[in-house]
């Protein structure tokens, strides 16, 4: 029997911190009208000190599950689209899963700039329809303020922090997730690139590791390139995302874009010869998020009632790697009345899967000073 990956919860997460244009153009050499004029960015939320990928993606996550009506450990499989993890490993995912509680699932992040999002809901839609998990997270996260050079006024001024989720359910009655073109180019890579590695020297000969040219963890970008490849992608992935959904853009309710630039979407919508009205926008108030802009900007379209049950949404995504792809996902919920007090009730099992990680976190510290020692006295456990 077919299975079908339908989007059944929704939610988001923006830190409290706001910053303007005009408090940029105290920091760097810019002025609120070029930023508004060149990317319709007029402020984004940075993270607090306390903040991180996971804590946000925490957010977010709970929130959707709130919206979805689900149980952490009725999630199978986690995932976090996200170029900003505050570590390699343990993935964000699993910090995402330990804050939940979610016992049930696997987790893991994944890598592909700002078009993570449609990757990841790609990758956790056909494991839905494989039949190998029931429900999953989709997490975009990123902590942009973190990898961005605060002294290069032509990339700080378009990035934010935040973090969106949605929750696949599997059912056997057509809808949800349609279908997803995915594509890559790394021969771009070199347009917008995010050094992953510390340069640690190593001491032994031969093995000296050189760092490709960058010495920073911050983002490098070739704007006008980038610019040039982001309305040529966005066109063309829509326009090959509906020849396999076998629709046409008048089956189409709304555009959710990766909230980079209102000019690259304004451009790519004159060469789809669309309206603008067709293309949902929020990047304003939050500047490019990467992986999270699309979950955050779909969240904000349902707020503002642009998707009613039925509508047909196309979600497209692009950036590093180079990468890009693009989702039809057929909207068929009304979002249900989550009334607050009723979350915040719900969030009392969130301060109990902290405490039983405490709890296991002791144990393992424990096992290792009491019981492997008096077993065998050198520290193993003999198995
Ligand atoms: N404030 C004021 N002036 C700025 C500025 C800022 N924040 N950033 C750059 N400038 C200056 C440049 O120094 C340059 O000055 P010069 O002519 O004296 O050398 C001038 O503005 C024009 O710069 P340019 O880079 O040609 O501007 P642009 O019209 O290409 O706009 C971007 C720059 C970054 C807004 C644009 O290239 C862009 O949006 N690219 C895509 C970026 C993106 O979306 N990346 C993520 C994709 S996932």
């Amino acid at each position: 029997m077919m299975r079908y990956a339908h989007v059944v919860g929704w939610g988001r997460y923006l830190p409290d911190r706001v910053v303007t244009n005009d408090e940029l153009s105290r920091v760097v050499d810019t002025s609120d009208e070029w930023i508004y004029q060149r990317t319709g960015i007029h402020e984004r939320h940075i993270a607090a000190a306390h903040e991180t990928t996971a804590t946000m993606a925490f957010e977010a996550a709970a929130r959707a599950l709130a919206v979805a009506d689900l149980h952490p450990s009725a999630i199978e499989l986690i995932i976090v689209a996200t170029s900003t993890p505050a570590y390699m490993f343990p993935s964000t995912a699993c910090t995402v899963q330990d804050y939940l509680g979610a016992s049930h699932a696997g987790a893991f992040d994944l890598s592909a700039a700002c078009s993570g999002f449609v990757y990841a809901l790609q990758m956790a839609a056909q494991s839905i329809a494989a039949g190998s998990v029931h429900n999953a997270l989709v997490i975009g996260a990123e902590t942009m303020s973190r990898v961005i050079d605060w002294q290069d006024r032509s990339t700080c001024v378009l990035f934010g922090d935040g973090a969106g989720a949605v929750v696949l359910k599997g059912s056997s009655i057509p809808g949800g997730v349609m279908a997803t073109t995915l594509r890559s180019d790394g021969s771009g890579g070199d347009l917008l690139s995010l050094p992953a590695l510390y340069h640690n020297p190593v001491p032994i000969a031969g093995a000296e590791f050189s760092h490709n040219g960058h010495h920073k963890n911050i983002v490098d970008m070739d704007g006008k390139q980038v610019y040039r490849f982001a309305t040529n992608v966005i066109a063309s992935s829509i326009h090959d995302v509906l020849k396999m959904a076998e629709l046409t853009t008048d089956d189409i309710a709304l555009i959710i874009p990766h909230q980079a630039n209102v000019r690259i979407i304004e451009t790519a919508a004159k060469k789809l010869k669309l309206p603008m009205e067709k293309f949902y926008l929020n990047l304003e108030h939050t500047g490019n998020t990467s992986a999270a802009s699309i979950p955050l900007a779909l969240c904000d379209a349902v707020r503002d009632g642009r998707l009613k049950p039925d509508d047909n949404v196309v979600l497209v995504g692009f950036g590093g790697g180079l990468t890009w792809g693009a989702s039809v996902v057929k909207w068929d919920v009304t979002p249900p009345d989550v009334s607050f007090p009723d979350r915040e009730w719900k969030r009392v099992r969130y301060v109990m899967a902290r405490g039983r990680s405490h709890v296991r976190r002791l144990q393992r510290r424990v096992e290792a000073a009491v019981v492997r020692p008096s077993r065998n006295g050198d520290g193993s456990d003999g198995d």
